[in-house]
This record gives C-alpha cells, structure tokens and sequence, in this order.
C-alpha cells in the first residue's frame, strides 16, 4: 500500500483517482497553509475514499513529511513551491508527483535532477494534458505513421487569467510568478502532448516574440508570445501562450503535419480534424474527416472506461496509475525529470528571448549524468 500525501488542496484534482485505486494507494495526509481549505479538503476525501480512517492534515509542510506517515507527497502548490517542496520530499526519501511547472529558475532545473538522481526515488511530471484522450489517439495514429513522417507540431494555451491574479481580494502568485514573468511562463500543456508526438527528439533551441503589453493591468506578461523551438532533427513547433487576451478560454488547441496528411483540434469547442492520405483515398489529406472515425486505435486501457469521469475526459486518473505504477516498479516513468526540465526550461529561456529581440538561445541537454560544466544557459 503506497501512502500518499498531498501539498496543496485547493483543487484537490487527482485526489479522486487516488481514492479509486484502494487496493494499491491510500491518501494518509493533507498539507495546505490555509486551514478552511484543509477543513474542506479533509471532508472531501473522507466522503470519496473507501476507508479516510487516519488521514492527518497539517498546515506545515515539513511537518507532514516529517510525521505523516507518506511515500510518496503529491505537490499542487503554486509553481514557486514546487521545486524546494519537491527536494525536500527526495531528500526525505519520498517519491514525488508534481504540478507544472516543474520549476522557476534554471538552476531549480538542476537542484532537481541532481536530487532525483541521488535520490533514487520516483519523480513524475504530472503534465495531465499528454493524458488527454484526443492527444492519446493522435500519438497513436503518430505511431502507425497514418500521418506519414511528422514534422511540424503546434500548441496553443489562451486562458484569460486575469480575474485569478487576485484571491480573497489579495494578490495571489499568478499575479508575480505568471502574469508577472515575460515570456511563455507556462508552456508544457501545450508543448508535452506535441513532444510525445516526436518520441524520442528534444528541443535543442527556442525563440520567443511577443506583440507587446497593452493590458490594462498593469501586468508585467507580454499580451501573449508566440514561441517557436526547434529539434534536434531540424523539425519545429510553435506555442502560443496567451493568460491575457480578451477571447474564449481554449487550453487544448494542437495541431500536427506530417508528410501524408495533419491534425487539428477545434478552437470552437467542436469536433477534431483530420485529413489523410490513405491507400482507399490517395487525395484523403485535401478533406476533414472527424478524428472520432479513428477512436480504435485509442490506447486499449482508455477503452476500458476505466478513467470514469476523472478530469481532462478521463486522463486525470491514467496520470495517477501511472505514478503508482512507477512507484511499485520503482521504474521512472515516460514523464520523468529530464522531460519536466526540457519543457519547463522553454518557458525559462523564453523570458530571456523575448527581452532580447526573439534571440535565439540553445536549450541544454537535460539528461543523466550532465556535468557540472554542462549546467548553464549559452547566449
Ligand atoms: N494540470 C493542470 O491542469 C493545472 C490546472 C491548474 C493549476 N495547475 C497547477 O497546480 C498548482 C496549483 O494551482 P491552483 O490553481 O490549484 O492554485 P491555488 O492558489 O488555487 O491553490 C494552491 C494551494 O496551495 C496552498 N499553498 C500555497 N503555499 C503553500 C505552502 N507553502 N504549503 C502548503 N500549502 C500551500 C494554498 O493555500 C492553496 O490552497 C500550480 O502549480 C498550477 O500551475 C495545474
């Protein structure tokens, strides 16, 4: 039985996953520094887990590591926490799941790696998007090459935050550590499903542009950025990251091209698309056809229905197996620590890009073993 607490419960959304898994996992403690929030929490997976009995809350953090009785610590603090709160955890021998981003800094990046590598312990990137039943087809279809050889991936993230930069009438963090950053400060939901997409390829250089900043806020983000990264195979993807602008909320706009045909989600909040070239219909990539005619070839597990109504049409509670998966075969998973650093750091270079004319900046190679010498942002 792996026991599980989590940091963070405002939002509380893998909890109910965890609560169905009780063969395998129990939630033993909560840790939120607001105690109506921890009351509620509390009263929350009393009523969704089979058998609360025992579960701790705690307002401070070390102290649940400390005396709460956990493996493992889920982390759904504000992005600035989840770093220094992630190596305490490792440090204490726990292993960690945890929000995006996965850092603030580059050198968070680094302290990271390093202390998941000593540690020994399980670290995964909860980046839920990749979970997403659509972006679970369209890799599967990626992978039969229906869309022949990709090469071209596009992500876009408009969300208007602004009404959430304040909380209780206080600034909240988004108002410093994201509409308060330059730069495409949260790129993964929209990145991760397209690098699935690219196996096993990695983002070698990005640059960012913005339109400039005409909120009325007096925030310091761009009005969005659009970012651009190109792989080590040459190929490209372009993010749009957009907390600002006055449009409907669109989290999970993608699209994919490839050599035989594409893939584009919808911005209306209808059907997906696609249009290939097949044997039966050689011209098959000059119209759309709904991306539900392929749903056979989604991953067998999602035809299970076994995801139940968990968020992000069911891929909420596959994220969740898989950490417990990684965590009884003490084997890393896809969404390990060198991807959350990959992904993260576009974010962080993009604020260096985009206050330097869109210039051109490497992404490291964030992999096993990197040296000390390695570790640094080349200009
Ligand atoms: N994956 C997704 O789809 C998704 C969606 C929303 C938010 N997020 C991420 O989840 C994280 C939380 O976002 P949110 O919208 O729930 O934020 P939130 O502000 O609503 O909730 C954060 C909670 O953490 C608590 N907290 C803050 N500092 C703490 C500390 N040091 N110790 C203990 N508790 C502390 C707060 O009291 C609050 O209850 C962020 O990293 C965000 O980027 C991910």
């Amino acid at each position: 039985m792996i026991k599980i607490g989590i940091v963070g419960v405002r939002g509380l959304s893998f909890s109910g996953a965890f609560c169905s898994m009780p063969d395998d996992v129990k939630i033993t403690a909560i840790c939120d520094l607001d105690e109506g929030c921890l009351e509620w929490a509390k009263g929350e997976i009393e009523k969704k887990s089979p058998d609360a009995s025992g579960l701790k809350a705690f307002r401070i953090y070390d102290d649940m590591i400390e005396k709460g009785d956990i493996d493992a610590v889920v982390i759904s603090t504000p992005m600035q926490c989840h770093v220094p709160q992630a190596i305490t955890a490792l440090q204490a021998g726990k292993h960690v799941m945890c929000e995006v981003t996965a850092g603030v800094t580059m050198d968070e990046l680094w302290w990271l790696i390093e202390n998941v590598e000593k540690s020994g312990k399980i670290y995964m990137y909860a980046e839920n998007y990749c979970y997403i039943p659509d972006c679970q087809l369209v890799r599967a279809l990626v992978k039969k090459g229906m869309f022949g050889e990709i090469y071209y991936g596009e992500g876009e993230y408009t969300h208007d935050c602004t009404e959430l930069r304040n909380w209780h009438g206080k600034t909240g963090w988004r108002t410093y550590w994201q509409m308060g950053t330059r730069g495409a400060f949260y790129p993964t939901h929209s990145l991760g499903p397209i690098m699935q997409c690219f196996d096993d390829d990695r983002i070698v250089s990005i640059a960012s542009f913005s339109p400039g900043n005409h909120n009325p806020y007096g925030l310091r983000n761009d009005d969005l950025t659009q970012t651009v990264c190109q792989l080590e195979s040459g190929k490209l993807v372009k993010l749009r990251v957009d907390t600002i602008s006055p449009r409907p909320h669109e989290t999970m706009y993608y699209q994919i091209q490839g050599t035989k045909g594409c893939y584009e989600a919808s911005r209306f909040g209808g059907e997906a698309m696609i249009a290939i070239a097949t044997e039966d219909d050689p011209k098959g990539y000059e119209h759309w056809r709904p991306l539900s005619d392929f749903k056979e070839f989604l991953p067998e597990r999602y035809k299970t229905g076994e995801g139940g109504d968990a968020g992000h049409g069911g891929g909420d509670y596959y994220i969740v197996k898989d950490f417990v998966d990684a965590v009884k075969t003490n084997v890393q998973p896809e969404l390990n620590v060198y991807k959350a650093a990959e992904w993260t750091s576009v974010a962080l270079l993009s604020q260096l890009s985009v206050t330097n004319q869109g210039r051109l900046l490497e992404v490291p190679d964030f992999r096993p073993g990197m040296t000390w010498e390695e570790k640094r942002i080349k200009l």
